[in-house]
């Protein structure tokens, strides 16, 4: 079938939204691997777990991230022009645990969970992260109570393992399926 532009701008106009709850209640069935991103500058450091990392597109190697605005870890990435992506292991889940504040470990302290190198960038990188992916912020840019970075992959670490997962609220862990 053939759309007029008319009909596309008439859509467009007549579009039901849905709410935010049903959004997020939607979304909370997909599956997605959990990661603790990080940053650094001057003697600062920051980071949180999050579950949006996904790549953007392999050449330029680009990856993206989505951050509440309202996290510190915005504020000292912009400043610093770059941040680390650590894959969780399905063993790490109470690091993704203080690392999304769910704990009682105060945020100042959060690093003293997990041993901590640097790579290139010199963002913080758990030595056990099943993939560290280390980036110079390529962009970003707000969308409603998010910022999205763009991360140009500099520096890339990888293990074996299984990964650590996110679905209906809760974590789990990958269970391969019988060929
Ligand atoms: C599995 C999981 C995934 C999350 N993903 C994101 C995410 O992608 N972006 C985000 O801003 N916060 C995400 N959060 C929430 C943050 O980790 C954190 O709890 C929230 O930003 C409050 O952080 P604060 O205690 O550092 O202020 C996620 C939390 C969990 C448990």
């Amino acid at each position: 079938m053939q759309l007029s532009a008319t009909t596309l701008v008439v859509d467009k106009v007549d579009m039901p939204s849905i709410t935010a709850s049903a959004f997020t209640s939607a979304l909370s069935q997909a599956a997605n691997g959990v990661s603790v991103v990080t940053t650094a500058y001057e003697d600062m450091e920051a980071g949180l777990t999050v579950s949006s990392m996904c790549s953007v597109c392999a050449d330029p190697a680009l990856l993206l991230v989505c951050v509440n605005l309202d996290n510190p870890f915005c504020a000292l990435a912009e400043q610093s022009g770059r941040f680390a992506v650590n894959i969780l292991p399905s063993h790490c889940m109470e690091l993704a645990t203080v690392f999304a504040g769910l704990g009682d470990q105060p945020e100042q302290s959060r690093f003293d969970s997990g041993i901590w190198t640097t790579l290139s960038t010199g963002a913080p990188i758990l030595t056990n992260a099943l993939v560290a992916l280390d980036c110079k912020v390529d962009s970003t840019l707000v969308k409603g109570s998010h910022r999205v970075f763009f991360g140009e992959v500099v520096d890339v670490r990888t293990t074996s393992g299984e990964p650590l997962l996110y679905t209906d609220r809760r974590f789990a862990v990958v269970e391969p399926v019988p060929l």
